[in-house]
């Protein structure tokens, strides 16, 4: 039933942006059009409606605030691939590369208070409290991030605590508010808060994986920009740790811009065995998503949402 019902939800969605969504600055919309239309995994949304149906049969009523979440994921992607230098994203160029920039921030910005103007004015407390918490933390993560960059002693538990902030939030406030707007109570709120916060730690990771062993045609979005951009990823993080001397000292030169070689450096950490470790810790995180809802009533939602991570694990296994 989820899976038939999947398909008219996207489309309702996709219906939202194209119709809704237009603000009073043409070439703004324009570039957020743009974004929407080039696709996406739609991952949040999905998972918004999928707390929301856990206690409400209705989906209806909760896919306005399910392409919010959408909204606030396309916002961060325009600003995050200014801040990381990224060409393309999702198979098209990079917003910042055919409109600029300073466009590009004011585009994101736009966004951002076009979406809290209206989750302000259709949604109670806690849902607006929740997603601007949410905005501060992710902001709060790509800060730790830049500040983490090209610094080889990285410690895992810290990369984690970037993740949760950059990434896990907003799935974990999809998640959590979703269940608040279909009414389910504390304790299952508090569980599918914590199943986004888990999936979206292993979403981080595979991300961080697919950045060396994925395909940039399959992908959307360039592979090794990571390494190239100085990033402190987990598979890099693992391999430092496992990995030889002389592998320090590659990664040592390539992020002080002495020695370019970053296809050195993605063979250096499939030979350290990381890529292998970094795939039993998106499994570890999976599972924890999957736990993390084991106690809800049994419903297609639930096992629609525990089908999610389990796509994750068995990817990483
Ligand atoms: C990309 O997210 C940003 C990360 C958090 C890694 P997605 O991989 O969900 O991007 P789209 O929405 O499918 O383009
Ligand atoms: C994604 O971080 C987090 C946000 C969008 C805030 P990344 O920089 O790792 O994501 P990609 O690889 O550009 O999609
Ligand atoms: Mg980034
Ligand atoms: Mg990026």
């Amino acid at each position: 039933m989820i899976q038939s019902e999947r398909a008219g939800r996207h489309d309702e969605i996709e219906t939202f942006f194209r119709e809704r969504f237009t603000t009073d600055n043409p070439l703004i919309t324009e570039a957020v059009k743009r974004m929407l239309a080039a696709g996406g995994k739609r991952l949040r949304p999905r998972i918004t409606l999928l707390a929301a149906q856990t206690h409400d049969a209705d989906a209806e009523r909760h896919m306005q605030l399910a392409a919010y979440m959408e909204l606030i994921h396309v916002a961060t992607l325009i600003h995050d691939d200014v801040v990381d230098n990224a060409q393309t994203r999702r198979g098209v160029n990079a917003t910042a590369i055919d409109y600029g920039n300073r466009i590009s921030v004011l585009a994101g910005d736009y966004l951002f208070a076009w979406i809290f103007k209206n989750v302000t004015q259709f949604y109670a407390p806690p849902i607006p409290n929740i997603l601007s918490a949410t905005l501060a933390e992710i902001c709060d993560g790509e800060v730790l991030q830049l500040r983490a960059l090209g610094d080889l002693n990285v410690s895992l538990k810290s990369y984690i605590d970037t993740a949760e902030r950059k990434t896990a939030s907003l799935f974990a406030a999809s998640a959590q508010c979703g269940a608040i707007a279909g009414g389910a109570p504390p304790h299952a709120v508090e569980a599918l808060r914590g199943f986004g916060l888990a999936y979206g730690i292993a979403f981080q990771m595979r991300d961080d994986l697919l950045d060396v062993t994925a395909d940039a045609a399959a992908l959307g979005k360039p592979v090794g920009n990571d390494l190239a951009e100085r990033k402190m990823t987990i598979p890099l993080i693992l391999a430092l740790r496992s990995g030889s001397q002389e592998f320090r000292g590659m990664v040592e030169r390539l992020y002080a811009g002495r020695e370019p070689d970053v296809a050195a450096v993605i063979a250096g950490i499939r030979q350290s065995g990381a890529i292998e470790q970094t795939r039993a810790k998106i499994a570890e995180y999976a599972r924890r998503a999957e736990d993390a809802i084991d106690g809800l009533e049994n419903t297609a939602a639930k096992a629609e949402l525990q089908r999610l991570a389990g796509e994750l694990l068995e990817e990483a296994s």
